[in-house]
């Protein structure tokens, strides 16, 4: 294991690793007080009379019972009183130079707007809206304002397709959809309002689509369903009083992909969410009064939920929203919105910066980054080259890395380094934040137990309950008990491997489930399956990951294709079974290579043996280990010969 990096700041509130030892000790051996005492973080309408209540067998869990608030006051009112000059979005556009800056009492006026809006389209409390759109500050008032009503919002990621839109709209049950006509991104424009319209086409449950106008390009309006988000926001009131909800209460579903089935909507709730996002954002950037908090994700994901919107906007600082893509007009793109904002934290995907690499440090260079102090990465392991560049050439070796694992079920991270605290280890989160208890089992569920100077590997448990953590998935707490804490008994499973290693540093390893983590996306191997079967030529396929240069893992799907197809052009049938993908998933996930072969190699039961796939994915043709128990061991060579071909 690599040697540490010792901090280059210095934390202002947490002056030493002992006294994180200390505080960590404190959160563990007794959580009621310890998240008692963070629920100060937040302004309640009522208080809480108890921390948290656990049903174990139902796997309920309930934090901060007895308190009302509302996490549109927290995140936008308070500051708005107190600080309402303060830029609580920078906004920058999709063309260099274009920028916005929105105060918090503008954002107050707006979001109260479209809450207002909302409240006329006929929303209620509990009632669920579609969010789709580009990175536009309508997407943060949108949020915003579903909160302030106690609306459960559904962010879907812009780039995901019709198909994708309307199983997620059917899912959550959503009345209204928020859109715009278009999303410019780089050099492209994705006709946002046409996916929208596909999607919606004879769902009743839909009765408003709300579409904001970010281009000038005219769309077909469908009356008595479709108004312009411009237009409604004017015509209402700039105050709209916030419904007081129940820790409990439901703030928004976000969909995200598994090991089976289509993708489940994770539900977070209003108090342990918004206190847990507010508490990481905080301590783990080490959060200074003027930080410019620049979070290069999308909304569309969970990221974007938690360290652009909810956690900087409650801790009442600026937080930037790019709408663009980080080699638009170029690969120095990110470095001058650094500039140009004077951004002191960015916070990035791995995926990202092994592009940005790639282009040359010319880019870097040509812009000062002098506004840094800290750098951040999350979303897929970081290999240590990567992270070596983004400290020495990136951060000119005097920004910390912060390195933070998390998921969408987490609501926040959980294990990271605390910037200016916790020494840096080039590829490692190092750390568990407090309260937080990882622990590494074998297949059996046995824990592994760490010693000082062994390393451990494992799969990667929680052991502890924490306040930003998933309630259930929307409609199947059956799901919910059965995906995350049925493997293992009375553990939260996260689906990633990670070792431990001699000085305790846990370091993720990736997935160990049929998940896939494509350039920072989460890509579930049975949704890509289901989509290829839409083909016509597919009779079956098998996917799996590989590991790939840029995107950290690629997509690599062998097909079967139907005996009437066998004689058509091969990289005919490749082109329209990526094209398939795209159409039913959306472009994130098109498959980097397809092979098409025979038969998939199958136990004599009809189980498709992944093992061999993975390796031959890998480039592994020999050592497949024992495939005897193959129905069909003949099936392997023509299998290692097809992708030898290609
Ligand atoms: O495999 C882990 C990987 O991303 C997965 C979660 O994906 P998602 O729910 O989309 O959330 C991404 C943003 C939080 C995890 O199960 N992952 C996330 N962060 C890291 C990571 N793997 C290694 N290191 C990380 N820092």
């Amino acid at each position: 294991m690599s040697k540490s990096i010792a901090p280059h700041g210095k934390h202002t509130r947490i002056p030493t690793l002992a006294e994180y030892d200390r505080l960590y000790r404190e959160s563990i051996e007794d959580p009621r007080s310890f998240w008692g005492k963070q629920g100060e973080r937040v302004t309640w309408f009522h208080p809480f009379h108890s921390v948290l209540d656990i049903d174990t067998e139902e796997v309920d869990f309930s934090w901060y019972q007895g308190g009302r608030l509302n996490v549109s006051f927290n995140c936008v009112d308070r500051h708005a009183a107190e600080r309402p000059n303060k830029t609580a979005i920078l906004w920058a556009g999709n063309e260099p130079g274009e920028y916005k800056h929105i105060t918090y009492r503008e954002l107050k006026h707006q979001v109260a707007r479209l809450a207002n809006v909302l409240k006329a389209k006929g929303v209620q409390k509990g009632d669920r809206v579609c969010i789709y759109l580009p990175m536009i500050p309508e997407a943060a008032y949108a949020m915003l304002a579903c909160a302030r009503i106690g609306a459960v919002h559904s962010v879907v990621f812009a780039g995901f397709s019709a198909e994708s839109l309307r199983d997620r709209i059917i899912d959550a049950g959503c009345k209204v959809v928020i859109t715009a006509n278009e999303a410019p991104r780089g050099p492209k424009k994705v006709a946002l309002k046409h996916i929208v319209d596909v999607a919606v086409d004879g769902l009743k449950v839909v009765e408003s689509v709300l579409v904001a106008r970010r281009t000038s390009t005219d769309v077909p309006m469908t009356v008595g369903r479709d108004t312009f988000l411009d237009e409604e926001m004017s015509r209402q009131r700039s105050t709209c009083p916030v419904e007081w909800m129940a820790s409990e209460d439901p703030l928004f579903i976000l969909y995200t992909s598994g090991s089976t089935g289509k993708p489940k909507g994770v539900l977070h709730t209003t108090a342990g969410y918004l206190i847990y996002t507010a508490m990481t954002h905080d301590l783990v950037f080490d959060l200074r009064p003027d930080d410019i908090h620049f979070c290069t994700a999308d909304v569309g994901w969970v990221t974007g939920h938690s360290y652009i919107v909810y956690g900087p906007l409650c801790n009442g600082a600026t937080s930037v929203m790019f709408e663009s893509v980080p080699n638009y007009p170029d690969s120095g793109r990110i470095w001058s919105v650094v500039d140009d904002t004077k951004a002191t934290i960015l916070y990035t995907a791995p995926t990202a910066l092994r592009a940005l690499r790639r282009a040359g440090d010319d880019f870097v260079k040509k812009h000062s980054r002098k506004s840094l102090r800290l750098l951040g990465t999350v979303g897929e392991p970081i290999d240590p080259e990567t992270w070596q560049w983004y400290h020495d050439v990136v951060g000119e070796q005097r920004c910390d890395i912060v390195d933070t694992w998390w998921q969408t079920e987490t609501g926040g991270v959980l294990i990271s380094p605390l910037a200016g605290v916790t020494p840096m280890k080039p590829g490692s989160a190092t750390r568990p934040f407090f309260g937080v208890k990882p622990l590494l089992v074998d297949e059996a569920g046995a824990p592994i137990e760490w010693k000082q100077g062994t390393a451990i590997q494992g799969n990667l448990c929680l052991a502890s309950a924490w306040p930003g953590q998933a309630r259930t998935i929307w409609g199947d707490h059956r799901r919910f008990r059965e995906t995350y804490f049925s493997k293992f008994p009375n553990l939260y499973f996260t689906g990633d491997g990670s070792t431990r290693d001699e000085d305790g540093d846990w370091w993720i390893t990736g997935r160990v489930d049929d998940v896939l983590n494509v350039s920072g996306h989460r890509i579930g191997t049975a949704e890509l399956e289901s989509a290829l079967a839409q083909n016509d030529a597919v009779a079956e396929s098998a996917v799996v990951g590989y590991p790939h240069d840029l995107k950290g893992q690629g997509i690599y799907a062998y097909v079967v294709v139907k005996p009437e197809f066998k004689d058509q052009n091969a990289d005919q049938i490749i082109g329209a079974l990526k094209e398939t993908v795209r159409h039913v998933i959306g472009p994130i996930a098109t498959p980097d290579r397809i092979t098409l072969v025979s038969g998939l190699p199958k136990t004599r039961s009809g189980k498709v043996m992944r093992r061999i796939l993975r390796k031959v994915a890998h480039g592994q043709f020999t050592e497949l280990g024992d495939i005897t128990t193959l129905a069909d061991p003949g099936v392997v060579e023509e299998i290692i010969a097809a992708a030898k071909k290609g």
